[in-house]
């Protein structure tokens, strides 16, 4: 997986205070810079998201910019996060993610040939052209488009694969989302595009089922020309959940059946922290194919299609506990309990009793899947481990790796008057042990 880079965004100054109050320095949004990085204030960076009239704003300049002329409009998503449920979808598993106000911003306008153009701000950095790609509606097709623009055109053959047709278009993709962290940031800028081109081509796939074939197109489209593997978690959150709520995914049909949640950790002074612990995974892609397979060598030697056909069977711990093969055990072990404790946390969110007990078994769901995910599923990385780690000993109730691992995000249930502090305690743990300082981010 490769996904697109916007971590040299120029700073956009705006009025007003931190939203976690005052002890939090005034960060202009999408600003990545560390601040106190010169050791002037000590203070944890954080990445504040911009507003949807920012973005919007931001990505139409840039649009101008890049081609000249107006867009027809501005579509965006915004980043995943997994509540609970990791390395589940593949499985046939179930899923809790909910989305971030971060989000990956593509303004377009419609050709009249067959050309399509894009530009992304800030992916000099990345594998691919540089800012630009151009070329035809037909030339793109598995094998034929490298580096990040396969992410975008992949959308477009995926549609036009799947029946839907139009013309040409012109593109430009901005985002405050940081990439390579965990957050979906491919899965974004895909489904940004994808309700873009459903704009521009009138295909009206408006309602939640209409998302999720928008969202199964965009799966296809990074399978086969990106040639990254999926499970289609970010996809179906980043185009059907909405901000301030959960979504149950089941992965058991395609597309999944999604369960609208609510997420009400706000109304309680909680907040979800994100911590970016900003070491990229090389071999996260590799990884990711390793598991998927052992998953599915693991699901054969134990006789059933999908891990996911043992939740819930009698006595299918023993048979797991009884594969000879220890990896393929530990495998399927976090497979089965992992999908066990999103139906735990999906009840207990849904739930009546008492909401302090309900949010403090939540938080030790957190903690037993991060556990999982390192021992079992071996996705976990040091640095990973140390953000968890910490954030126990500074009080948070539950936190956890999120996306695939092997670098990336941990995410923290903690109460939002506590979230600068815990923040510091992990970049102090990270600058004690000499890494390089993480960044945070408020869901
Ligand atoms: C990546 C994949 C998802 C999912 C997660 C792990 O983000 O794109 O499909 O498998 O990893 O839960």
């Amino acid at each position: 997986m490769r996904p697109l880079q916007h971590a040299s965004l120029p700073a956009e100054r705006v009025p007003g205070k931190g939203r976690l109050g005052s002890r939090r320095p005034e960060i202009p949004p999408g600003t990545m810079a560390l601040m106190g990085s010169d050791g002037s204030t000590g203070d944890p960076a954080w990445i504040e998201p911009w507003t949807r009239g920012q973005g919007e704003t931001r990505t139409l300049a840039f649009f101008e910019r890049a081609w000249g002329g107006a867009a027809d409009g501005v579509w965006s998503a915004p980043g995943r996060l997994t509540i609970i449920g990791e390395h589940t979808d593949y499985s046939g598993g179930l899923s809790l993610p909910t989305v971030t106000a971060h989000r990956t911003y593509v303004a377009a306008r419609r050709r009249e040939d067959s050309s399509v153009r894009i530009a992304s701000e800030g992916a000099g950095d990345l594998a691919g052209p540089g800012e630009t790609w151009e070329g035809r509606l037909s030339d793109i097709a598995p094998s034929s488009v490298g580096g990040w623009p396969a992410y975008v055109t992949g959308v477009l053959w995926a549609l036009r694969e799947r029946g839907y047709d139009g013309p040409g278009v012109d593109l430009a993709i901005t985002s405050c989302l940081p990439a390579d962290a965990g957050l979906g940031s491919s899965g974004a800028v895909e489904c940004a595009t994808a309700l873009a081109v459903n704009a521009l081509w009138r295909l009206a796939l408006d309602s939640d089922d209409a998302h999720a074939e928008l969202a199964e197109a965009c799966i296809d489209g990074e399978e086969a020309i990106a040639q990254a593997p999926t499970g289609g978690l970010d996809q179906h959150t980043q185009l059907r959940c909405r901000e301030g709520e959960a979504l149950e995914l089941d992965f058991s049909e395609r597309p999944p059946i999604a369960t609208h949640r609510p997420l009400y950790f706000p109304d309680y002074g909680l907040c979800l922290l994100i911590t970016d612990v900003r070491s990229r995974g090389r071999q996260r892609t590799a990884g990711y194919v390793e598991r998927r397979d052992q998953c599915a060598a693991a699901a054969a030697a134990l006789g059933v299609e999908r891990l996911r056909d043992l939740v819930g069977v009698h006595g299918a711990r023993f048979r797991i506990e009884g594969l000879p093969d220890p990896v393929l055990r530990a495998r399927a072990r976090h497979v089965v309990t992992e999908v066990e404790r999103v139906i735990d946390v999906s009840a207990q969110l849904a739930g009546t009793g008492p909401a302090h007990e309900r949010f403090v078994d939540i938080g030790k769901q957190l903690f037993r899947s991060h556990a999982s995910l390192e021992v079992d599923f071996e996705a976990s990385t040091p640095e990973l481990n140390l953000a968890v780690d910490t954030a126990f000993r500074s009080g948070a109730l539950g936190a956890r790796m999120v996306g695939a691992g092997f670098g990336g995000s941990t995410l923290a249930l903690v109460r939002r008057a506590d979230a600068d502090a815990v923040a510091s305690d992990i970049d102090r743990a990270f600058t004690a042990s000499g890494r390089e300082r993480p960044r945070f981010l408020v869901v």
